[in-house]
């Protein structure tokens, strides 16, 4: 018993994993989106599936297989990345990496835009809804534990504490997405804000952040 426990800390619980980016469409041939390769969210799923956690894995469009042992929901809009999540619940963790497109064109056209003689059309945004904060907020189906990500290029650990204020989530792994190879890289130098204070991960493989960051909500549950 002492061995299955030590390799399998999370059998038996449900972690939520958002991961990619979200994609606005625009009318039929056109959207907007995020830069974000999945990379670092798909190694997080498949190191919680590893310690033995059943994954429900949220994806936005990566291109990337889905992980042996997780099931994964496909969304393209934050919208629909929502409704998946909320789907998803119950769960003992959430931990939500996905680059969700932070506003989205306030009208789609059905019909393909054309060039025309009145030049570019304007296009208006609004905002999408806040996943990470949806699943952060109180209530009896929060999950015990929420992770956000945080990727900035100025101020990192100022922003991402705030940044975890505001969402209202546990953790905050914040990274410097300036730092060459980091955006669509193999690799990932992250902070780790928690409530008890701010730890600074030696940059590492994007797969070993995601074994340490399991084994730190192993540890966590
Ligand atoms: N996030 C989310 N829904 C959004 C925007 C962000 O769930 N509409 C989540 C991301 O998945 C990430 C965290 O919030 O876990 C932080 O994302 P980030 O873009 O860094 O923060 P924002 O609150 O969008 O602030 P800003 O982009 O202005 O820095
Ligand atoms: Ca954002």
């Amino acid at each position: 018993l002492g061995l299955l426990q030590t390799g399998a800390p999370l059998a038996g619980k449900h972690v939520l994993v958002n991961a990619g980016p979200t994609l606005e469409a625009l009318d039929p041939v056109r959207f907007i989106s995020n830069r974000s390769s999945g990379q670092q969210g798909y190694a997080i799923a498949t190191a919680l599936a590893r310690l033995g956690a059943r994954v429900t894995l949220v994806s936005g469009p990566t291109g990337l297989a889905a992980p042996a042992e997780v099931t994964r929901v496909d969304v393209e809009s934050a919208r629909e990345m929502l409704a998946a999540c909320k789907a998803a619940l119950p769960a003992d963790v959430a931990v939500c990496v996905a680059a969700v497109a932070d506003w989205r064109p306030d009208e789609v056209y059905g019909l393909k835009l054309k060039k025309g003689r009145e030049g570019p059309p304007a296009i208006t945004l609004v905002e999408n809804p806040d996943i990470l904060a949806e699943l952060s907020a109180s209530g009896p189906g929060r999950p015990k534990l929420v992770v956000g990500f945080a990727a900035e290029t100025n101020d990192v650990e100022a922003h991402a504490v705030a940044k975890r204020q505001r969402k209202g989530c546990d953790w905050i792994v914040a990274n410097d997405v300036t730092e060459p190879g980091v955006m669509g890289g193999g690799e990932n130098a992250v902070l780790l804000i928690t409530a008890a204070g701010t730890e600074r991960w030696e940059r590492a493989p994007k797969s070993e952040v995601a074994q340490r960051l399991a084994l730190r909500i192993a540890q966590s549950l």
